[in-house]
């Protein structure tokens, strides 16, 4: 017999042929394991001062700084890509451009009711309530050496004296008005110890997205181009994780839900697939994934040089952090996806 399902006569004697279901985009689509959505994207955004600035970053071409002024446009824009018109679709990460001379050792400016952040989530949550704004709680963009943490006069990056001044700034960032504080240093204790403090002051329904494997990777590079926050001596080892390392990964999710994360991150995500695989295996919080600078920066240089088809690899590429088992991803992708998805 021969028809458009039967392509010879005499047949291998196979019980089970998978490519039946990979016939067409229909059967495809109708036994596909894994599916991308607008609704697990979150968007990070750089502010700088200023009025009437949109300055693209070099090694991420496509991503920009924006002055508060235009930032608020841009959101308003992208809101509006949300599929079923939900504006809350992409939510948002804030990332600041401190100036070099609001700059200081101990990244006071970090927790400035005034700052920069701070105006700002006060002012997107006055222009567009609904949106979820997440705001990065480390010291980095404020100190003038560029490390997370304080660091003493032997270059020793201190722990608990840190996790005060985090404190501090998630507070501040709370009093905002932000929906998330999402603390990145990987200083120890810092979870429970922000947990404690916004409860005491009343901020119960203020989450804590916690960047609980937080690599030392190179894989930072155009982030820290963005925000001129790369560290002046030595590198972020002693608080960052070990590439080598996965069990410790869980050791470090384990600390962070006791301590009372709402959200678990994996940081990055394409270099340590298996990590967020592991991770969604141990937990029952939702797990987020952070597809980072350089991530987005290779995407983006492969394309440029007509290499890569840009669109199927952004794709395929943040479909396989969700297949791993991420539940959400934070990418600076998020824009174009949402439009791909329409
Ligand atoms: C700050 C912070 C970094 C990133 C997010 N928050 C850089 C770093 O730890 O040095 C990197 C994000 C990216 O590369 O996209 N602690």
């Amino acid at each position: 017999m021969s028809s458009a399902n039967s392509n010879t006569d005499k047949p291998l004697n196979l019980p089970q042929r998978p490519r039946r279901l990979r016939r067409n985009a229909s059967l495809r689509k109708m036994v596909r394991e894994t599916t991308l959505s607008v609704n697990d994207l979150i968007y990070p955004m750089f502010v700088m001062e200023g009025e009437g600035q949109k300055v693209e970053i070099p090694s991420m071409p496509g991503c920009y700084r924006f002055s508060l002024d235009l930032l608020l446009k841009e959101i308003a824009e992208v809101s509006q890509l949300g599929i079923n018109a939900m504006p809350t679709a992409v939510n948002y990460a804030l990332f600041p451009v401190i100036p070099e001379n609001k700059k200081d050792d101990t990244g006071t400016e970090s927790y400035n009711p005034e700052g920069l952040v701070q105006t700002t989530v006060k002012a997107i949550k006055k222009a567009v309530p609904e949106i979820i704004v997440i705001t990065g709680v480390a010291l980095d963009p404020f100190t003038t050496h560029g490390h997370d943490g304080l660091v003493d006069e032997n270059g020793i990056i201190l722990n608990d004296p840190t996790v005060e001044v985090l404190v501090k700034m998630a507070l501040s960032q709370a009093a905002a008005g932000a929906d998330f504080v999402a603390p990145s240093d990987m200083m120890d204790g810092r979870v429970g110890a922000i947990r404690q403090a916004l409860d005491a002051e009343g901020y119960i329904n203020v989450c804590i997205l916690a960047y609980s494997a937080k690599y030392a990777s190179a894989y930072y590079g155009p982030f820290r181009d963005a925000l001129e926050s790369a560290p002046k001596f030595g590198d972020k080892k002693t608080y960052q994780m070990d590439a080598a390392n996965s069990q410790e990964a869980l050791k470090e999710v384990e600390l962070d839900i006791a301590e009372g994360a709402d959200i678990i991150m994996v940081k990055p995500a394409l270099a340590y697939l298996d990590i967020i695989h592991r991770v969604k295996k141990v937990t029952n919080l939702p797990v987020a994934a952070y597809n980072v600078s350089g991530e987005y920066a290779m995407i983006k240089a492969a394309a440029a040089n007509g290499w890569i088809d840009e669109k199927q690899v952004i794709l395929e590429t943040l479909t396989s952090m969700k297949r791993a088992g991420a539940d959400l991803i934070l990418t600076y992708f998020a824009k174009e996806v949402a439009l791909m998805l329409m």
